[in-house]
Parts: C-alpha cells; structure tokens; sequence
C-alpha cells in the first residue's frame, strides 16, 4: 500500500546542534531550522554573540570545533539541559586561496584542524548519543570545491572538502544500520563574507560568468537544502553529498 506523504519539514522538540553558527551560512541555517520548529543550539568559536539575540528559539553557546574538551563539555551540556540531541549541523569552516606551491605548513594544520578535524571532532561526540537512541542525522557542509578541486579556492581548502565527504560516507556506512543518516551539502559559491571577502578580497566575480543560473547562491539556498537533510523528508537518505550550486556542477 502507497503511504500518504508527509508535509512540510516538522523538527517539531527536535534539538539541534549547530556550529559555525554566527556565519552567513549557519545563521540562516539557524532561523530555517528553528522555523520548522527545532530547538537550536548555535554554536561558534566566539565567547559570545549576540546575533540570536532577538530570537529566543535560539540559544548560543562557544564551541571551538578544534577542541576536544569544547566538543565534550558543549554536548554534555546540551544532553544535561535537553535530555537529546537528535541532528548536529556542521558549518564551522574556514577558507584560503593559495596554490599548492604556496601552501604554508600553519595554512594547511589550521585548514585541516577545522573543516576536517573540527568535523570529526563533533560527529565522534554525537554519534554515540545517537547510537543509543537508534536515531540521529549530520548534516556537514562540504563544498563544490571538494569536487572540483577549488576553482578560486586553495589547494587546502579543496583537499579539506573532499576529505569531509569522505568522512561524511564513513560515517553513513557504519551507522546506516542504527537509525543514523549523514550527508554532506557541497554548496557552490555563496554570497558573502567566504566568497566575497575572504576569497575575492571584497571584489567578487560576475556570477554571470560562473554560474549558469547567473547568480550566486544565498545562505538561504544553503539552509533550505540542510533542512531537508536534517528532516524526515530525506528519511531514505545518506551518504550523500548534495550538490546545491545553480548548475556550476551537474554529473
Ligand atoms: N560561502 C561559500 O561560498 C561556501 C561555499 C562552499 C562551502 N562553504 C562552507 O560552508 C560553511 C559555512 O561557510 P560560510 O559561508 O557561512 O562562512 P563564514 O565565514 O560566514 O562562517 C564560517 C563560520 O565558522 C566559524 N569558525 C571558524 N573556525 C571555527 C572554530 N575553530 N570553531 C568553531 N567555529 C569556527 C566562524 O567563526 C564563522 O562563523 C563552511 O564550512 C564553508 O567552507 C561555503
């Protein structure tokens, strides 16, 4: 018999765990998943933050992803204060633009310390609490620069994307049998501070000429594709990378 489908994405008393949440990306990561009507719990590297201020869906709490003993203590928390955690969203990240030939040793450790390690270190701490519960998703964001190399990002940056899709594979195969789903988002190139500043130096390229649907992307295109990693809708789903890109990728 052919079920109804469900509705829109319910996170209804689904806690969440977030980091690189006071970022373009993980902010409105934040209100989407609060918006289907997640508990969140926006993590970041800075003591504190008033971004969520204004929205007491949300509640912000420092967590550096490098940190073993900040992941732990930052988890424990959560389960003290919340009794579960049911997705972790992991947006922390940073990235740089030298070629292979110009990569310093502190460029390539710090690199892989936060967008690779900074995965793990999360994902170790929460796969276990999910284990127990015999459900759990993770979401990471990867990048467009995992699968192609890095166009205008570093040599770095691209080995530390792929090397989260990998991880993130790991993880769905070994645990696909224990009620825990994880993918990865591969975004293509989104307006902001990443692209904009860190990567463009404040003079971004004509999407016009990188992108077929002529625009980059917005944090919101990003957070839309999380939540349905996030959600039932996607309950069929891991080990995925999802490539969300305005057609820059199309395999
Ligand atoms: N912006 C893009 O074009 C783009 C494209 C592809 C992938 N991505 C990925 O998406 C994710 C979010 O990027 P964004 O565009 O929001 O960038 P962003 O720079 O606005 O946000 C990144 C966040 O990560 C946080 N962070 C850095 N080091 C940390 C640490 N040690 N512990 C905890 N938090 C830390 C920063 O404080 C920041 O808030 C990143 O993983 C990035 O690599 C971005």
């Amino acid at each position: 018999m052919v079920m109804p489908s469900s509705g829109p994405a319910d996170l209804a008393d689904k806690v969440v765990v977030l980091t690189g949440a006071t970022g373009d990306i993980g902010q409105a990561t934040s209100w989407a998943l609060a918006d289907c009507g997640a508990i969140v719990v926006a993590t970041d590297i800075h003591e504190s933050s008033d971004v969520f201020d204004a929205d007491e869906r949300i509640d912000y709490r420092p967590l550096d992803v490098t940190s073993r003993a900040s992941a732990d203590e930052v988890i424990a928390n959560v389960m003290a204060d919340h009794g579960r955690l049911d997705i972790a969203v992991l947006a922390a990240g940073i990235a740089t633009t030298n070629p292979i030939d110009k990569v310093e040793e502190d460029e390539w450790a710090t690199v892989m310390d936060i967008n690779v390690y900074g995965v793990m270190n999360i994902a170790r701490a929460v796969v276990p609490i999910m284990r127990e519960r015999g459900f759990g998703k993770i979401v990471a964001i990867g990048s467009i620069a995992g699968r192609l190399g890095g166009v205008a990002s570093g040599a770095a940056y691209a080995a530390s994307k792929g090397a989260v899709h990998a991880l993130i594979k790991n993880i769905a195969r070994n645990n696909a049998n224990q009620g825990i789903y994880a993918n990865a988002v591969a975004p293509g190139p989104v307006s902001g501070t990443m692209w904009g500043e860190v990567i463009h130096g404040g003079n971004p390229p004509d999407p016009a000429s990188w992108v077929p649907t002529e625009r980059f992307g917005t944090p919101s295109d990003i957070a839309q594709a999380i939540v349905y990693l996030a959600s039932p809708q996607s309950n069929w789903v891991t080990g995925q990378v999802l490539d969300v890109n305005g057609g820059m990728l199309m395999v």
